[in-house]
C-alpha cells in the first residue's frame, strides 16, 4: 500500500534490521571533503523569494550553503574529495579495489560518476559503481565496503558522497530552495585490527513512503527523458517526524547489537537535514550537543555528502581519537535509512 501523505511513522513503523559485523574487520582510514567556494546566505535568498533569515535560522539552523557555479559537475566535486581522502589514508588510486559513489545528482544517467572518477584518479584495479539511496547513499556505500573487506574480496575501498543539488532546486519553492546545498565527502575503508572499526549496522528502506521526498515527475517516468526541470519536492513536516524517529531507533539498534551503551557514544555524526531534527533526536537519546557533529549552519543539507562533510570536519578539528565510539546515521528519500557504530581505529 502506498502511503503518499500523512505517513504515520510511529504506528506504521517497520521493524529495523541490524547486524553485528562478521569476518575481517574494516575501518575508515582517511576522510576528505570539498565544497564549492561560492556561498549563498539566507540574506541572499531573502532577495530571491518570500523568506527571511529569521525563518530559515529558527526552523532549520542553516545560515549559508555552498553552491556550485553553473557548469560545475558532480564529478569535479567528488574527485576533489576523493583525492583528499586518499592522501589522508596514505594510499594511492592504484591501491583501490573498489570505488562507490553515492549521489542523487549525477551529471547524467550513465556512465556512473564512479567510473569517471576511476578515470580521473587512474585507478585501474577498481570496480566502480554508483549507489542511489538519496541522502542515505553514503551509508549504504560504507556498508558495501565493509562487507567486501569482511569477505576478503577487497582491501581498499573508496566511498564518496557527492551532490550538485542546486541543479534540482526550484527557486520559487521556498520549502525546498532554502534547505539544500552542494558538496562532496569521501572515506577510504581498509582492513582494521580485531575489535576496531565497524561494529554494527542498521540498514533499511520503507518504499511505502516513496512520495515523501521526490525529484521530477516519477509517476510518468519523466526524469531525464522529458522533464526539463526535475525539481526536489517533499512533505517536510512528515519527513521531520520520520527523521527524528528513525535517528533514535537506529542509534538504539546499533548500540544494542554491538553491546555498547548509548551514553558511551563519543561522537554522533548525523545526516545534516535540519538542526531541529538533530537536536530533538539528541535530546531523546540523552546525548549532549558537544558529542554531536553539526555543520548544517555552513552547508545546509548536502544529501549523500552531508555525513562525510561533517565527519571530515570533526576529524580535522581533532574531535575523534583512537578508541572512540563514533555513530554515523542517515535517512532519506525512498524512504531509506542507515547507521553504523564504529570504534575509531
Ligand atoms: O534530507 C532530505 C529529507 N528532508 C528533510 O529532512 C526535511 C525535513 N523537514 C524539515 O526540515 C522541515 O519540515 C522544513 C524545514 C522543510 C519546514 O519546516 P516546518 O517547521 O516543518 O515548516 P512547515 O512546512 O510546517 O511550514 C510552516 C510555515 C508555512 O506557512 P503557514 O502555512 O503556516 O502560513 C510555510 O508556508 O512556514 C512557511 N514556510 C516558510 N516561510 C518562510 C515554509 N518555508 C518557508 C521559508 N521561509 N523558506
Amino acid at each position: 500500500m502506498a502511503i503518499t501523505t500523512a505517513y504515520r511513522t510511529r504506528s506504521d513503523a517497520l521493524p529495523l534490521r541490524s547486524f553485528k559485523t562478521k569476518g575481517r574487520p574494516s575501518a575508515i582510514a582517511g576522510v576528505g571533503a570539498y565544497a564549492p567556494e561560492k556561498v549563498i546566505t539566507n540574506f541572499d535568498l531573502e532577495k530571491l523569494m518570500d523568506t527571511s533569515d529569521k525563518w530559515i535560522t529558527e526552523r532549520t539552523g542553516i545560515h549559508r550553503r555552498h553552491i556550485a557555479e553553473p557548469g560545475t559537475t558532480t564529478l569535479e566535486l567528488a574527485t576533489k574529495a576523493a583525492r583528499s581522502a586518499l592522501d589522508a589514508a596514505g594510499i594511492t588510486a592504484h591501491d583501490l579495489d573498489m570505488i562507490l559513489v553515492g549521489t542523487s545528482s549525477p551529471d547524467g544517467p550513465f556512465p556512473s560518476i564512479a567510473a569517471r572518477i576511476q578515470n580521473e584518479l587512474d585507478a585501474p584495479g577498481a570496480v566502480a559503481w554508483d549507489t542511489l539511496a538519496a541522502c542515505t547513499s553514503f551509508m549504504y556505500g560504507l556498508s558495501i565496503a565493509d562487507s567486501f573487506i569482511a569477505t576478503e574480496r577487497a582491501d581498499n575501498v573508496l566511498v564518496i558522497g557527492a551532490e550538485v543539488l542546486s541543479r534540482m532546486l526550484d527557486y520559487s519553492n521556498r520549502g525546498t530552495a532554502v534547505i539544500f546545498g552542494d558538496g562532496a565527502g569521501a572515506a577510504v575503508v581498509r582492513p582494521a585490527p580485531k575489535g576496531a572499526g565497524f561494529l554494527s549496522w542498521c540498514l533499511g528502506s520503507d518504499g511505502r513512503g516513496y512520495a515523501q521526498v521526490t525529484c521530477g515527475n516519477i509517476e510518468k517516468g519523466a526524469y531525464a527523458a522529458q522533464d526539463p526541470h526535475p525539481y526536489i519536492e517533499m512533505v517536510g513536516p512528515d519527513v521531520f517526524k520520520f527523521a527524528v524517529d528513525i535517528f533514535i531507533r537506529q542509534a538504539n539498534e546499533v548500540c544494542n547489537t554491538a553491546g555498547v551503551a548509548l551514553g558511551d557514544i563519543d561522537l554522533w555524526v548525523p545526516h545534516q537535514a535540519n538542526f531541529r531534527i538533530i537536536d530533538a533526536a539528541a535530546r531523546r537519546m540523552g546525548l549532549p550537543l558537544d558529542r554531536v557533529a553539526i555543520n548544517i549552519d555552513e552547508y545546509g543539507n548536502t544529501s549523500s555528502a552531508s555525513i562525510p562533510l561533517a565527519l571530515e570536519e570533526a576529524v580535522r578539528k581533532g574531535r575523534v581519537k583512537s578508541g572512540d565510539h563514533v555513530l554515523l546515521a542517515g535517512f532519506g528519500s525512498g524512504l531509506t535509512w542507515g547507521a553504523c557504530l564504529m570504534k575509531w581505529a
